[in-house]
């Protein structure tokens, strides 16, 4: 194995697995499982990622049911549809992509679906699951990506330094919790932190989550690290980039992700993973 993790790849296997698991699903239950996405307006990031996830839906052979709402949507619509869909037996998995447009709370709407369904992880509930290990719970996508990503390489995680730069709900948190789950020893950085470098050149495993370009450069990484690049930014020609400077990074780092192809596509398969957990307590 090359020292960049190909998360394209590792998504597609577990594609390939949730494929046969599903159609198993199906089978024995007399339906297919079923995720509900609901988007309120138009934002050109969120109409890919959407279209991403219902592809993927296919893909596994998973139902799509797509909700895509007109940015002036009032709140209470919304929160009819989710009570609907958290009644409706059929449904397994209710997304609601975010951000909401300015006159949405999310804070107020994500609390309406039902934990059960929460394919997310974004709920107290969940969040509090994955807090006390109790492994019955639904745990946010893309940390859920990251440690399969992280596990790839073989690393033993067992007393290591695992640095984690960001602290945001769905990311930076639960990505600490879980690395604290497999016995690292874990730091959060933020924007915060006094002298960030210092703390980052000390990480056995580094994943940074915070959004800003280049971030991270070689005098900030040890020498055989694990690096995780969760960022999504555009460079000076628009091309996608991740926060941490990858070509500098890339000759110190035992293994690297690339933005795009690392953490990306495994969201997406850990959501699909995630509705097939879903529906199996559903039909339970
Ligand atoms: N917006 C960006 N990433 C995500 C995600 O993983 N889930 C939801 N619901 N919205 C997002």
């Amino acid at each position: 194995m090359g020292k960049i993790i190909d998360g394209k790849a590792i998504s597609n296997a577990l594609q390939e697995r949730l494929k046969e698991q599903v159609a198993y699903f199906s089978m024995t239950v007399g339906r297919k499982p079923k995720l509900a996405v609901i988007m309120v307006g138009d934002d050109p990031a969120s109409q890919v990622y959407v279209r991403n996830k219902i592809r993927a839906c296919e893909t596994v052979g998973i139902t799509s049911e797509a909700y895509k709402l007109a940015e002036s949507t009032e709140s209470s619509y919304l929160e009819t549809l989710i009570a609907k869909l958290n009644e409706d037996r059929d449904t397994d998995g209710i997304l609601v992509q975010l951000p909401l447009p300015a006159h949405l709370n999310a804070k107020k709407i994500i609390p309406l679906i039902d934990p059960k369904k929460d394919v997310d992880g974004f709920s107290a509930a969940n969040i509090g699951a994955l807090l006390l290990d109790d492994k019955s719970g639904l745990y946010s996508c893309t940390p859920l990506g990251i440690m399969q990503l992280i596990l790839s390489t073989g690393i033993n995680l067992t007393g290591k330094h695992a640095v984690v730069v960001g602290r945001s709900n769905e990311v930076g948190k639960p990505i600490a919790l879980m690395l604290l789950q497999h016995n690292a020893t874990v730091t959060i950085c933020h924007s915060k932190t006094e002298d960030l470098a210092a703390v980052t050149r000390t990480a056995d495993v580094l994943v940074v989550a915070v959004g800003k370009k280049h971030l991270i450069t070689a005098d900030m990484v040890k020498e055989g690290a694990v690096v995780i690049d969760v960022g999504i930014n555009r460079d000076d020609e628009g091309k996608l980039c991740g926060d941490v400077d990858f070509a500098g990074v890339e000759p110190k780092a035992s293994y690297i992700t690339p933005v795009p192809g690392g953490v990306g596509p495994m969201t997406i398969a850990m959501l699909m993973t995630n509705t097939l957990k879903a529906a199996k307590r559903n039909v339970q």
